[in-house]
């Protein structure tokens, strides 16, 4: 008898004890929340350290896996294996599943039903919108309109954040200088200048102001790092690079994602010279930790801890799991390893605990910075999920952020735009009224069914006596060419022709490499027998990457790129087409002029012998040096006028600035927006710099005969490079400034520097 009053006594006041820290946990959760500044981070590790106290090891190896769901019936879900995970603790983040009442069910296990009641984050790859789909991340990128692809992630993350996502695996900021590289669709192009922008644009867009709001996703910078240097264009394939183009091409978008305060890092599934990523302690910790002061999540890539076995190292689940952590991966994305395979060297005392406090503690932060300890439900409200999923303003945006992303690369005698009230117009090829494309590689939960077509576009954009023919003529792949015949019948019966020919979407995208750039299937050939009727042909690409397709361009009398536009492709092309808008897209990558002239990039060194007619210069036998189309390029319906390129001080110092400026004039006959590109050159240098770097933009709008000044400043971050030593510095001595329409076309002067050597902070 007195034993049970004892026991019973014992639990009361555990009880007491158990409501006393939920009751401080409480206040310190709403006051830290309150209050934005250092005291805010204080007392959020104050909490976290009094959970981790009660945390046992399983508990806290638990918290550092994410598992993905399964696809079922009804729909992606968690298996039965994985609910009693989230009631043990043993999981601590979900992939890949939506829903604002489902995930609201896990989120009750791991709230209500686990030990500690540690809310559980949901990942998503949202990367070019949610249920409304935005153009591809390369195609926005060519708008050159960073609060633009801010609007457009913003956008997503309301859609997402309301269907009960927490995180995003966006942006992805590699640079791609390799078209055949089908991931090249996911990210901003070749620049790191342009690419930092944007990376810094999307971070923001994502994660808006307070993330604790519940229409803000974690942002993810991915793949760290230079996963976009692929030997070959071949995806997951070797990365052999040098720690200047490291440091100057592939590192910069990253450390401007972090600079814009991103929350989380996802590994890249490569090798970077003999090191897998996952491992690589000098990236993950020394630089991205170390020097750049981030101190936020890594997580890994999908299985890519366990695949560091087929990489060839550590031999063992355990010791790449090991290599992982200590390289500072805190979290592992499917593999389990982290769960199963490391407990032992944590009890064997081979891995300090304190790595793993470290790798728990970033997840929880970021759990708390989502403001999960506080309301773990607040992403979980089905009425805003339904209010929101392609709200008439997102698909507004939608409209507009297509319009933005397409690049009008030939207009021969003015073309286009179209009249509305053109005769007969016959739309031919096989992604002219595909659903499917346009919604690009990851479509999170868009609809092919919300995806208003060219067709539909063009349909709903011409007067009623226009009259529209179509056909496929053949499919995007495949050797059927029954069509042709009705194709070229159509072609001659009309006024104009419009081809609109392309890659489907999955040509592009994750572990979707190509060996060549061609057309694919029987495009090409079609292509032929349509401009052989000799009718006005303007030619529509639908692409994930750079196309050669020199000869096509040189017959068509009009071509635009659009990309992948989302599902307001139809109506934003049509708008181009027939004049409501006016293209001002510009190129961020180079477009070569057939498959051997990869890697092609604005930002190349001289060499000793830059091509010139000469036969024993750098270039080959076949083909002009330059690319079909180059980086920045663009064309407008209207023309611009570049004039008195005039820098202020023709020779600075150290703490100066120098004020550029140049002369704008639209000389066309229709308002337009050119976006006016800064390029730098530092001709003689202690190591060889690039023929031409961006260093600045203006998306300037003028009317018709209006002129303008744009003014540009240059500080000595714009001028510094990596020496030997690998110092940011700025030598003295003159440089070269270029500003133009895109970056061949371009006015040139110059200035000096007479300053002294100056070494710079690696944190710019
Ligand atoms: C693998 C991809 O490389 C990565 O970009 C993506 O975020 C993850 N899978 C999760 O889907």
């Amino acid at each position: 008898m007195r034993r049970t009053v004892k026991i019973k006594l014992t639990e009361l006041t555990q009880i007491i004890i158990f409501i006393v820290i939920i009751q401080i946990n409480m206040i310190l959760i709403v006051y830290a929340q309150n209050d934005p500044s250092q005291n805010n981070m204080k007392l959020m590790d104050e909490f976290i350290e009094n959970l981790m106290s009660r945390m046992t090891i399983e508990e806290k190896l638990g918290q550092l896996n994410q598992f993905p769901g399964q696809r079922t019936e009804d729909g992606i879900r968690v298996s039965k294996e994985h609910v009693e995970y989230i009631k043990k603790g043993y999981v601590g983040s979900f992939l890949s599943i939506a829903g604002a009442v489902y995930l609201g069910e896990l989120q009750r296990f791991a709230v209500e039903e686990s030990r500690l009641g540690i809310p559980l984050i949901i990942g998503y790859d949202v990367i070019h919108g949610f249920r409304t789909i935005f153009p591809v991340s390369i195609a926005e990128a060519c708008s050159w309109d960073p609060e633009a692809v801010e609007r457009s992630a913003r956008i997503a993350a309301t859609e997402a954040a309301a269907a009960g996502i927490h995180w995003t695996f966006a942006p992805m900021v590699d640079i791609a200088r390799d078209p055949r590289w089908g991931r090249i669709v996911e990210g901003s192009g070749e620049d790191p200048y342009l690419g930092s922008i944007m990376a810094a644009a999307r971070v923001r867009g994502f994660q808006g102001e307070d993330l604790s709001k519940p229409n803000t996703l974690l942002a993810c910078a991915k793949h760290f790092v230079a996963y976009g240097g692929a030997e070959g264009g071949r995806d997951y394939n070797t990365v052999d690079v040098s720690e200047r183009t490291l440091h100057e091409i592939y590192l910069p978008p990253f450390h401007a994602a972090v600079n814009a305060g991103v929350g989380t890092v996802m590994g890249g599934f490569n090798e970077i010279n003999g090191i897998p990523m996952h491992a690589n302690r000098y990236l993950l910790t020394e630089i991205l930790r170390g020097k750049w002061d981030f101190n936020g999540l890594v997580i890994s890539d999908y299985n890519a801890i366990a695949e560091m076995l087929v990489h060839g190292i550590g031999g063992t689940r355990e010791e790449v799991g090991l290599l992982a952590l200590k390289a500072g991966v805190d979290m592992d994305m499917f593999s389990g390893i982290y769960l199963n395979n490391i407990k032992g060297f944590v009890k064997n005392g081979k891995l300090s605990q304190k790595i793993i406090d470290k790798a728990v503690q970033r997840v929880l932060r970021a759990k708390y910075q989502l403001g999960l300890f506080e309301d773990p439900y607040e992403y979980n409200n089905p009425q805003r999920e339904r209010d929101i999923l392609l709200h008439p303003v997102h698909l507004e945006f939608a409209r507009e952020m297509a319009c933005k992303s397409i690049v009008l690369l030939k207009n021969e005698n003015n073309i286009l735009p179209l009249r509305k009230n053109t005769g007969k117009i016959a739309v031919i090829g096989p992604l002219a009224d595909d659903k499917d494309a346009p919604l690009g590689s990851w479509s999170a939960l868009g609809d092919p069914n919300d995806v208003k077509t060219i067709m539909a576009g063009i349909k709903g954009a011409v007067l009623p006596e226009t009259k529209i023919f179509h056909t496929k003529g053949c499919d995007v792949q495949g050797e059927d060419s029954s069509g042709f015949e009705y194709a070229i019948k159509i072609a001659k019966q009309s006024d104009i022709i419009i081809l609109v020919l392309g890659e489907s979407r999955f040509m592009s995208g994750e572990g979707a490499s190509r060996s060549t750039l061609d057309l694919p299937g029987l495009q090409n050939e079609l292509a032929k027998i349509i401009i052989n009727t000799g009718k006005p042909v303007i030619l529509i690409l639908v692409n994930g990457r750079p196309l050669s397709v020199s000869w096509l361009v040189e017959k068509a009398h009009a071509v635009l790129e659009t990309w992948f536009l989302g599902i307001q492709m139809g109506p934003a092309t049509a708008d181009v087409l027939f004049g409501d808008y006016n293209p001002s897209g510009k190129l961020v990558v180079s477009f070569p002029r057939t498959v051997g002239q990869i890697p092609i990039y604005y930002n190349h060194k001289n060499t000793g012998r830059p091509p010139t007619e000469q036969r024993n210069t750098s270039k080959y036998l076949e083909l002009p040096s330059s690319p079909l189309f180059p980086f920045g390029y663009g064309l407008s319906y209207t023309a611009f006028e570049y004039n008195n390129l005039n820098i202020v001080h023709d020779k600075i110092g150290a703490n100066d600035t120098l004020f550029i400026s140049v002369e704008l004039e639209n000389i066309g006959k229709r308002t337009g927006c050119e976006v006016v590109q800064l390029y730098i050159q530092d001709p003689c240098a202690s190591v060889t710099r690039p023929v031409k770097e961006l260093r600045g933009f203006q998306r300037v709008t003028l009317k018709a005969g209006e002129k303008t000044k744009v003014y540009f400043q240059l500080t000595m971050n714009d001028l510094a490079f990596y020496n030997l030593n690998m110092k940011r510095v700025v030598e003295p001595g003159s440089f070269k400034v270029f500003v133009g329409t895109n970056s061949e076309d371009v006015l040139v002067t110059q200035f000096e520097y007479v300053g002294d050597l100056l070494i710079l902070n690696e944190n710019r």
